[in-house]
C-alpha cells in the first residue's frame, strides 16, 4: 500500500459507515487570529463541534493537510514533520464512543482493510482528574473489542485529554499506538510501560465539553467524536519501514536533494539530518505557498514561520555544500507528488517558485550583509584576550541580521574564536519570552470564540468584495483576508494602485448596504447549483458537496448584493455592522491589492 491508497481506502472505509467525504480546507485560518495555521482535522470544524448544523449531516470524514511548527529548530529527527496529511473521521451529535472504537479497530485490523497484527497495537485511556473521571466506558469497549487488559494504559491529561486551544471544544481521548520495536511487543507492554517503541498513529477524541475559560468547562448539549490519523506514520508502518523519509512520500523529494548536492542519503547520521529538513522544510514552504488562501514570507505571523522554515531548509542547503538557488527545483518535486489530492499546489505553481526563489536570495544577501558586520565588528572582538564572543553579540547578528548562529561560529573559528552558546540560548529565551507575551495578546479569546466583532467584520468582508466587483470589474478576485478583533484586511487581485475616488466609492457603496439594513440568509445546496445561482465560490470543494450559501439582500433568489460560499457565521442583518471605513490601499504583492478597514459602533446581534 502507498499513502495514495491509505488515503482512498480510509474515506472508503468511512463512506461505509455512511460518513460524508467533505473537502479539507485551506491551511490558514480566516476568521481565527488564534492560530496561524490549521494544526488539525478538526480544526475547520470548531464551529460544528460547539453545536452548529454542517451542510453535509452528522458523520463526516475527509483529508486534510496541517501545519505543526512548535519549535521548527526541533525538527529533523526521523518520524517529526512540519507538514503533515490528517485523515479524519467526525460524529456531531451522532455516535459516540462505542462506534467509534469499533470503526477504528474494526479499519485497522480488518484483512479487507489494513489487515495490521492486533498483537502489535495497544491504546491508551483518560485516567481521570478533577475534570472528567476515568474513561472505564472507553477500555470496556476496547476489551469488547478483544484488546486484552495490559494493552490498555490509563494516563493522564497531558496525554489524553485533547483541546483545539486555549479555549473551545475538548474531551478525553483514546489513542491508538502501533509496535515499531523489534519483533512482537513482550507480554504487558504497552505506551505506559514503554513509551519509545510504541507510536502513536490515530487519536479517537470523545468531544463533550467546550473550554471557556481557565477554570470553566461546561458540557455540550451533543457528543461529538473528532478523530485523527496521521496519514505519513501509518503509511511508514504498513510499509515496515523505519522512517517516513523512507516511504514514497519523501523519496522523491530526497532524490531531488542527492541530485542537487551529490550526497547520498544514509551515509552521514548529520547530512541526513540536513536532506531530512531540507526535505520536511521545503514541502511545508511549497504547500503554504501553494495554499488557497497562502502567504508570503513576512516578518510576523505565518509569513515569518513560513521564512523561517525556506531559511532553515537553505541553510542546511549549504550545509550539503548546494550552492546556486535550490528550493524552486525541489519545489518542482513536491508539486508533481501531491497536486493530485492538493490541486491548488499546481494552480499557484509559478508563485510557489517565485517566491522561494525571492526569498532565497534575500536570505544570500542578509548572509552577506551579517558576514560584513562580522568582519566590522572583528577589530573590537580581537581586544577580547580569551577570544570568546559573546551570547549577545552572536544573538544581535542574529536577530538584527538574520545570521545564524552556527555561521558565526564558523567565522568566528576561522578568526580563533569560540561563540558563548550558552549566553545566546539565555538572550533568544529571553527574546522569545518577550515576543510569547504579545502572541499571548493577540490569541486572547481563544480558538473557538467567534466574537461578536469577528463576525461583523466577516459579513463586511463580504460587502466589500462585492463592492470592490461593482467599482473595479470582473478582474477582481479574493486573494486572501485576514480579521482580528481590531480591523479586516482583504487582498485582492488588481493591476494598479486604486484610485481616491474608486476607495471612496467603494466605501460609499458597503456603507449604503449597511443603511439598508439588508437580511443575511444562509441556505444548504449542492455546490453546482450554489454557482449557478450566482454564488461566489473562493475554494475548490468536492463535486456536488452540499455548502452553505450566504446571501446579503433583500430576497435570495431575486434581489441581492452578494452571495458566496462560505462556512461563516454572519450577522442577521447589516445595521448590525455599523459604519465602513477603509484605511488603507496598498501593494501586497505583484499583482495583488491589500485594503485594511475598519467598522464602529453597529448593532449588537440578536442572541
Ligand atoms: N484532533 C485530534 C488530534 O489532532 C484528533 O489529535
Amino acid at each position: 500500500m502507498n499513502a495514495n491508497e491509505l488515503r482512498s481506502k480510509y474515506i472508503e472505509f468511512f463512506k461505509s459507515k455512511n460518513h460524508v467525504e467533505i473537502s479539507g480546507q485551506s491551511l490558514i485560518p480566516e476568521n481565527d487570529p488564534s492560530v496561524l495555521f490549521t494544526m488539525a482535522g478538526m480544526h475547520p470544524l470548531v464551529p460544528y463541534l460547539l453545536g452548529e448544523k454542517h451542510p453535509s449531516g452528522t458523520r463526516l470524514t475527509d483529508y486534510q493537510k496541517c501545519i505543526r511548527t512548535g519549535d521548527i529548530e526541533e525538527v529533523g529527527d526521523p518520524s517529526h514533520l512540519t507538514c503533515f496529511e490528517m485523515l479524519g473521521n467526525w460524529s456531531l451529535g451522532d455516535y459516540f464512543k462505542k462506534e467509534s472504537i469499533a470503526y477504528s479497530y474494526e479499519f485497522l485490523t480488518s484483512p479487507q482493510w489494513l489487515a495490521l497484527d492486533p498483537k502489535k497495537i495497544s491504546v491508551t485511556v483518560f485516567a481521570g482528574d478533577e475534570n472528567a473521571p476515568r474513561d472505564e466506558e472507553a477500555a470496556q469497549i476496547w476489551k469488547d473489542n478483544g484488546m486484552p487488559e495490559d494493552k490498555i494504559a490509563y494516563l493522564p491529561a497531558s496525554d489524553n485529554w485533547w483541546a483545539a486551544g486555549p479555549t473551545g471544544p475538548c474531551g478525553p481521548d483514546t489513542e491508538i499506538f502501533y509496535w515499531v520495536g523489534e519483533g512482537l511487543p513482550p507480554v504487558g507492554s504497552n505506551k505506559g510501560t514503554d513509551s519509545s517503541n510504541w507510536m502513536e498513529i490515530w487519536n479517537n477524541v470523545f468531544m463533550q465539553y467546550n473550554r471557556i475559560d481557565e477554570k470553566t468547562l461546561l458540557p455540550l448539549e451533543k457528543k461529538n467524536v473528532d478523530t485523527g490519523m496521521g496519514l505519513e506514520r501509518t503509511n511508514c508502518i504498513l510499509q515496515g519501514k523505519t522512517s517516513v523519509y523512507l516511504t514514497e512520500v519523501f523519496q522523491p523529494i530526497i532524490k531531488t536533494i542527492e541530485g542537487l548536492s551529490g550526497y547520498t542519503y544514509g551515509t552521514d547520521e548529520e547530512k541526513d539530518k540536513s536532506v531530512r529538513i531540507i526535505a520536511d522544510h521545503t514541502r511545508s514552504s511549497v504547500f503554504i505557498l501553494g495554499d488557497q488562501r497562502g502567504v508570503t514570507p513576512d516578518r510576523v505571523g505565518a509569513g515569518y514561520v513560513l521564512r523561517r522554515l525556506i531559511r532553515r531548509a537553505v541553510r542546511h542547503g549549504m550545509k550539503l555544500g548546494i550552492e546556486k538557488d535550490f528550493m524552486a527545483e525541489i519545489a518542482a518535486t513536491v508539486i508533481e507528488n501531491f497536486k493530485g489530492p492538493y490541486p491548488e499546489l499546481e494552480a499557484n505553481r509559478e508563485k510557489v517558485y517565485k517566491e522561494l526563489t525571492a526569498e532565497e536570495a534575500k536570505f544570500r544577501l542578509t548572509l552577506k550583509k551579517g558576514e560584513a558586520e562580522f568582519q566590522k565588528l572583528l577589530p573590537n572582538l580581537m581586544k577580547n584576550p580569551k577570544k570568546i564572543i559573546s551570547g549577545k553579540v552572536a544573538y544581535n547578528l542574529y536577530e538584527t541580521y538574520g545570521y545564524p548562529l552556527e555561521l558565526t561560529q564558523e567565522l568566528g573559528a576561522e578568526n580563533g574564536f569560540t561563540v558563548d552558546v550558552e549566553g545566546f540560548k539565555e538572550a533568544e529565551r529571553k527574546h522569545q519570552e518577550a515576543s510569547k507575551t504579545v502572541d499571548a495578546g493577540a490569541a486572547k479569546g481563544g480558538l473557538a470564540e467567534q466574537s461578536e466583532v469577528t463576525t461583523k467584520y466577516h459579513t463586511a468582508t463580504h460587502l466589500l468584495q462585492q463592492a470592490l466587483v461593482n467599482v473595479l470589474g470582473d478582474q477582481v478576485a479574493q486573494k486572501g483576508s485576514n480579521i482580528n478583533n481590531e480591523r479586516m484586511r482583504f487582498d485582492f487581485t488588481f493591476e494598479r494602485p486604486m484610485t481616491k475616488e474608486e476607495i471612496q466609492k467603494v466605501e460609499d457603496i458597503v456603507n449604503e448596504k449597511i443603511k439598508e439594513d439588508l437580511p443575511v440568509t444562509m441556505e444548504v445546496m449542492p455546490l453546482d447549483k450554489a454557482k449557478a445561482e450566482g454564488a461566489r465560490a473562493l475554494f475548490t470543494n468536492k463535486y456536488g458537496e452540499d455548502v452553505k450559501v450566504y446571501t446579503i439582500g433583500r430576497d435570495a433568489k431575486s434581489d441581492w448584493f452578494s452571495k458566496e460560499v462560505c462556512g461563516g457565521p454572519h450577522v442577521q442583518h447589516t445595521a448590525q455592522i455599523g459604519d465602513f471605513k477603509i484605511q488603507k490601499e496598498q501593494s501586497s504583492s505583484a499583482g495583488v491589492r491589500r485594503i485594511r478597514a475598519v467598522i464602529s459602533g453597529g448593532l449588537p446581534l440578536d442572541k
